[in-house]
């Protein structure tokens, strides 16, 4: 038996009973006749005190050459301490111990393994398994184990079945790159890792399970920012015979749930908005509503003075931000720095200050006289002391400007609060999006989204305008998941993939087999994929996903503790029929 007891759990109530207790040294305080050790495991951390008087003199001398992260086990009696330390729950006692075995050295360790290390980014990845010995770390992962196990159990208890979906597949598109895998047997073909079980899941329903979901790795080759990883996890569903409410009420409950029994956080009923909304009241699909902050767009109130800058824009919108009129002159011109930059990419800023006395000051007062900014103040919701910024252009980018803004300065203003919880859910999406880059439209969320009923037609003669029966749900700014109601039947699978530009061929190629599955019963059904890393970040109060995964990517998709991608032999390029040519 290696331990009677965790590091975590012995009280005063202990008090005499001889426990054996195995673990890390996290320190040790030699003061030569007597020695302190802190012994650590997953549970916590407890005392082990050894004296000149009391300790056989080999097991004091042993202890006094213990060094950091040793791995060791100890017997010994536990008695209440002399001054006891009331911010760890074992705080009251500790282990007078009688033997001690050292069952590893450990070298010294490249940073401290403490709540608040001295270890970069760089170092505590490439030693992630001394980094998860570190509470933050640690924590993170105990609380995903938790929402995982959360989910589990809400939706089995919905009726869910978990169904594995195999991972060596045929790419399906969802928009970024597929990871792809050679095949040995199969000479000069591949296999591509999944970016989501997209079509499986739909073919589990054409299978009659009726209820199914998945945590499951997907994998992207895209670009990576904070709330992005190359392997993620989903939380994937799908539902048969349901309609669009079915689907939202019953993620709607999943994570209320989750709100609930994770954070202790009652919320009511979601609210909902349409994309068109979304992207007009906030220019992004994606709002946090946690503050407000709306749009106000302001052609109306604006245009048609002398003022050249926004008559030529397609949209001039502004916010108001609150208590903005304290800002000094320098402050404001470092705002118009940062919309400036190219990150944010703005040319300008026009800002108008609300005085107390419910008078206006503008940059500019050449062309707007005070009703006209009062105009300002009221399509944009301005009170006395706030101060209104407008950007003015291209309607697309402009939005994108004014929301990288408007969450820059909802940060500073500290109304991004990480223990507050507004989720909504954004519906309606267009179902096209039409790509610059390869000047045709792509399907915004999936080719196998369904159009709005009686969209259909719309297809050929204004196909930006077809909204689809698509949803994202929205918590704190970040998408955590997104879904819609499939398309299940033939016919208009085929119009769906026409318009995306695939040929009669390359459709039969690429999606026969859904095709030929939607010829065989196939029932109407729809899903939802949330982000796992996503939805625990938010629910711990982060955003960065990196944390709460065990053993994350870097931003240049690299596992550094491991050194992957690496080059492989050969031998084994040749095998797979490979040749590099570099
Ligand atoms: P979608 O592409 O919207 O939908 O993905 C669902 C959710 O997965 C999360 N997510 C990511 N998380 C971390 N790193 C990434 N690279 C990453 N990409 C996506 C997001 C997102 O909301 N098959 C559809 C779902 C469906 O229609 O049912 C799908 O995958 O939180």
């Amino acid at each position: 038996m290696y331990r009677s007891h965790n590091c975590g759990e012995l009280r005063a109530t202990h008090s005499n009973e001889t426990v054996t207790l195995a673990g890390w040294v996290q320190g040790i305080r030699d003061k030569g006749f007597m020695v302190y050790v802190d012994l650590r495991d997953r549970y916590g951390l407890t005392q082990l005190y050894f004296d000149e008087e009391q300790t056989p003199k080999e097991i004091l001398e042993k202890a006094q050459k213990l060094g950091r992260e040793f791995v060791i086990q100890v017997t010994g009696k536990v008695q209440e301490r002399a001054s006891k330390n009331p911010n760890i729950p074992t705080g009251d006692i500790e282990v007078l111990v009688s033997e001690l075995k050292v069952l590893n050295n450990s070298k010294t360790p490249p940073f401290t393994i403490e709540d608040s290390t001295d270890g970069g980014d760089d170092l505590r990845m490439k030693y992630r398994y001394l980094d998860i010995r570190r509470n933050p770390v640690k924590n993170s992962l105990i609380f995903r184990h938790k929402v995982a196990q959360e989910t589990r159990n809400y939706l089995s208890s919905e009726g869910f079945i978990e169904v594995e979906t195999p991972y060596l597949i045929k790419s399906t598109p969802e928009g970024a790159r597929d990871f792809v895998v050679p095949s040995r047997m199969n000479e000069g073909q591949f296999y591509a890792l999944p970016q989501s079980p997209q079509t499986f899941k739909q073919l589990l329903m054409v299978g009659g399970m009726d209820k199914y979901f998945q945590i499951v790795k997907c994998f992207r080759d895209e670009d990576l920012r904070a709330d992005r990883q190359p392997e993620f996890t989903q939380i994937d569903c799908e539902m048969a015979f349901v309609e669009q409410e079915d689907i939202l009420n019953t993620f709607e409950g999943l994570t209320r749930h989750l709100l609930k029994e994770i954070n202790g956080v009652d919320v009511d009923k979601f609210p909902r908005i349409l994309y068109d909304d979304a992207m007009r009241l906030y220019g992004n699909d994606k709002p946090d509503i946690r503050f407000g902050m709306q749009f106000g767009e302001l052609n109306e109130v604006a245009q048609h003075k002398d003022f050249n800058v926004f008559n030529s824009a397609e949209l001039v919108v502004g916010i108001a931000v609150p208590g903005g009129n304290s800002y000094t002159r320098k402050d404001i011109d470092k705002l118009i720095d940062w919309v400036k930059r190219p990150q944010v990419g703005a040319l300008g800023m026009v800002y108008c200050r609300c005085n107390d006395d419910g008078t206006f000051k503008s940059s500019v007062d050449k062309f707007y006289d005070q009703d006209d900014l009062a105009k300002w103040a009221e399509v944009t919701g301005a009170k006395a002391g706030d101060l209104i910024c407008v950007l003015s252009g291209n309607t697309d980018k402009v939005r994108a400007q004014l929301s990288a803004l408007r969450m820059e300065l909802a940060e500073r203003l500290g109304l991004r609060k990480p223990d507050e919880f507004a989720p909504l859910w954004v519906m309606d999406f267009p179902l096209l999006e039409w790509d610059e880059d390869t000047e045709r439209y792509h399907a915004m969320h999936h080719p196998f989204t369904s159009p709005k009923p009686g969209q259909l037609e719309l297809l050929d003669s204004k196909p930006g305008e077809v909204k689809a029966n698509a949803y994202d749900l929205v918590l704190n700014g970040n998408e955590i998941g997104g879904g819609s109601i499939r398309i299940h039947d033939k016919a208009t699978q085929a119009i769906m993939l026409k318009h995306l530009g695939f040929s009669e061929e390359e459709a039969r190629a690429q999606f026969g087999f859904l095709m030929d599955a939607f010829e065989y019963g196939a029932p109407p059904h729809g899903g939802i994929a949330f982000g796992l890393d996503r939805l625990v970040a938010i629910l711990g109060g982060q955003e960065t996903i990196r944390d709460f995964i065990a053993f994350p990517k870097n931003n240049s998709g690299r596992d550094v503790m491991i050194d992957a991608p690496a080059p492989i032999d050969k031998e084994q390029l040749e095998e797979l029929n490979l040749k590099l040519s570099l």
